[in-house]
């Protein structure tokens, strides 16, 4: 939600941002801009939409001799997507950009009003510079530590100012880190922006300043240095590029088999790296979007294990009034590890002393830092806002964390074939491809399942609407008469998803109901059927099926979004990370 890069150093700055803010647009494309900064000047460009039209705007422009520069990506909260609503936002001698909500910018703004403090935009942002630029002598830093004194809500700033040439920055609940390299320093919202560039990286604590000239940066925290070790990453940049593919989406649906074949190599005969969950009497299980459907089939799993399980959405665990037993583990299921409401859910977790684990990508991310135990599922970065590849790592670490629980032969014969499997289903484009073709001028569609079939059904309607803007909900097979059955109409799409053994014919009663008032069936099975319309997988033990569903679910979203010619890896109103509630 949001992206920010700066830069100073010896270069100028301009090349990096651009190309730095490309890479961060998964975090918000509907405006765009930067600051460029010399010694006496700061010019900044700003443009509505995509990063492209950003970049057509500043190469369009005289651009200053500069060797500091912020930019930044925005997914608007605070006011409409305009260009005077995009960041930076410079009030007075204060220029910056920001990532995250700042709840009370309304008292402040007022404040600030009362004191003939004028305003531009609507944007909870300029109250921010406004605020630094009210606090400001002549130090920034003063002045940002006043500034954030004052700031509820969450933060990650990259500040540049008139008087210094100094690039400062400072997070709070939003992600930021900082980049080494040899002659200069980023800041960044992700590594992916300046990979490029350096490996090198310092992570930032909460409210910890660093302020950077053209040599050194120090970090602070309330006057304090603070000195933190330069990590590397091992990210490559070939995640950030297309390699031939059209879109991310397929590309990421395309990496699944061999990132599935390196986890299972890696944890098969070497379980005791993952934790036992065997110890725990209660699991919660909390994420949000595809991280809570991936997260539903965890549920089924460890039922079946035997162990208690209670699962919600992040937004709603979060201000619930939970009663933590003791022996309770809280599993958090994050792609990117920075999603706010999941944040918050295992920040509740944690003070209430139940342990808690991440299953996430991001290395670096707060969840994966905070949490008592971490399962990384390793799908490299995912640039495509639709999750694919995440999603079948993370359902991948759930399976194995339940074989865990209760090992059995007949998992680990299956295990082993799940990748051959699973490319074999991805080779097969033109059946997809033929398939959307019979979808793709529909406005509503149904997918329908039982139990772990349910979350299978959840997931793959979330993903054909979110790239094809096609109106689709699952249903749980049973309880689509209590109501909804009065939407199905001559020819309208069904999805079974119908791969569980014991709910198998109770599910395809279910189809015939909607077959008989005139719905289009599509059977999602493991077994051959008569139906017109069918995805045939093949049979595998119940706890690595999904594996083997889900991604033709993703195939097909993938055409019918490009037969609609949609935006695939950026579809309208969304973003990546989710880091304001
Ligand atoms: C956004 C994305 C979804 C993702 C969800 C959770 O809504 O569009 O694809 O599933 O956030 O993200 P996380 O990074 O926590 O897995």
């Amino acid at each position: 939600m949001c992206g920010i890069i700066g830069y100073i150093g010896k270069e100028n700055p301009k090349e990096f941002l651009i190309e730095g803010l490309k890479k961060l647009e998964y975090r918000g494309y509907d405006s765009a801009g930067i600051a460029l900064k010399n010694k006496t000047e700061t010019q900044i460009i700003k443009s509505v939409g995509k990063i492209s039209s950003l970049e057509e705007k500043v190469n369009n422009e005289k651009i200053i001799e500069a060797n500091i520069g912020i930019a930044h990506t925005r997914w608007a909260t605070h006011g409409i997507p305009s260009e005077v609503n995009a960041h930076p936002h410079k009030v007075g001698k204060i220029t910056l950009v920001h990532n995250g909500i700042i709840e009370n910018a309304k008292e402040l703004k007022e404040e600030l009003q009362k004191e003939n403090v004028e305003f531009k935009t609507t944007t909870d942002t300029e109250v921010i510079a406004a605020l630094m630029n009210y606090y400001y002598k002549d130090d920034v830093k003063a002045a940002i530590e006043k500034t954030i004194k004052r700031l509820k809500g969450s933060y990650a700033l990259a500040i540049i100012c008139d008087d210094c040439e100094k690039l400062y920055a400072i997070r709070c609940e939003s992600p930021l880190i900082l980049g080494v390299k040899e002659d200069g320093f980023f800041v960044t919202s992700d590594i992916g922006a300046i990979i490029n560039h350096t490996n090198k990286y310092v992570l930032l604590g909460e409210n910890e300043i660093v302020e950077m000239d053209y040599n050194n940066y120090k970090i602070t925290k309330n006057g304090q240095e603070i000195k933190r070790e330069i990590n590397i990453s091992d990210l490559k940049d070939k995640d950030n590029n297309l390699q031939g593919y059209e879109h991310y989406m397929m590309k990421e649906i395309m990496e699944e088999p061999v990132l599935v074949d390196n986890i299972i190599r890696k944890y098969k005969d070497n379980l005791d790296l993952l934790p036992d969950l065997k110890k725990y009497k209660h699991i919660h299980i909390v994420g949000c979007g595809s991280a809570y459907y991936a997260g539903m089939i965890g549920k089924y799993l460890f039922e079946d294990d035997g162990i208690k399980v209670e699962i919600d959405v992040a937004s709603e665990y979060r201000y619930r009034n939970i009663i933590y037993e003791k022996d309770t583990l809280v599993i958090l299921i994050s792609q990117s590890g920075e999603t706010a409401d999941t944040i918050a859910a295992m920040r509740k977790a944690n003070s209430n002393n139940a342990d808690t684990l991440a299953i996430v990508n991001v290395e670096t991310s707060t969840i994966a830092r905070e949490c008592t135990y971490k399962v990384l599922i390793e799908a490299g970065r995912e640039v495509a806002v639709a999750t694919t590849k995440a999603f079948i790592l993370q359902v991948l670490i759930i399976s194995l964390l339940s074989y865990k629980i209760k090992e059995d032969k007949k998992y680990l014969e299956d295990l082993v074939k799940i990748p051959q499997q699973l490319k074999v289903l991805l080779d097969k484009s033109g059946f997809y491809k033929k398939l959307a073709d019979s979808i793709y001028k529909h406005e509503d569609v149904f997918f329908i399942g039982r139990r772990i079939d349910y979350a299978i059904s959840m997931e793959g309607s979330l993903k054909l609407k979110e790239v094809s803007y096609i109106h689709s909900d699952s249903y749980q097979a049973g309880e689509l008469k209590h109501g909804t059955i009065s939407l199905i109409n001559d020819g309208t799409i069904v999805f079974a998803i119908v791969t569980d053994e014991e709910t198998h014919d109770k599910t395809i009663s279910n189809l015939e109901e909607v077959i008989s008032r005139g719905a289009h069936p599509i059977y999602v099975g493991t077994e051959e059927c008569s139906y017109e319309s069918s995805i045939i997988v093949p049979k595998v033990h119940k706890k690595l099926q999904p594996l083997l569903v889900v991604p033709t679910l993703q195939m097909i979203a993938y055409y019918v979004a490009y037969k609609r010619g949609c935006d695939i890896d950026k579809p309208k109103n969304l973003a990546k990370s989710v880091t304001v509630e």
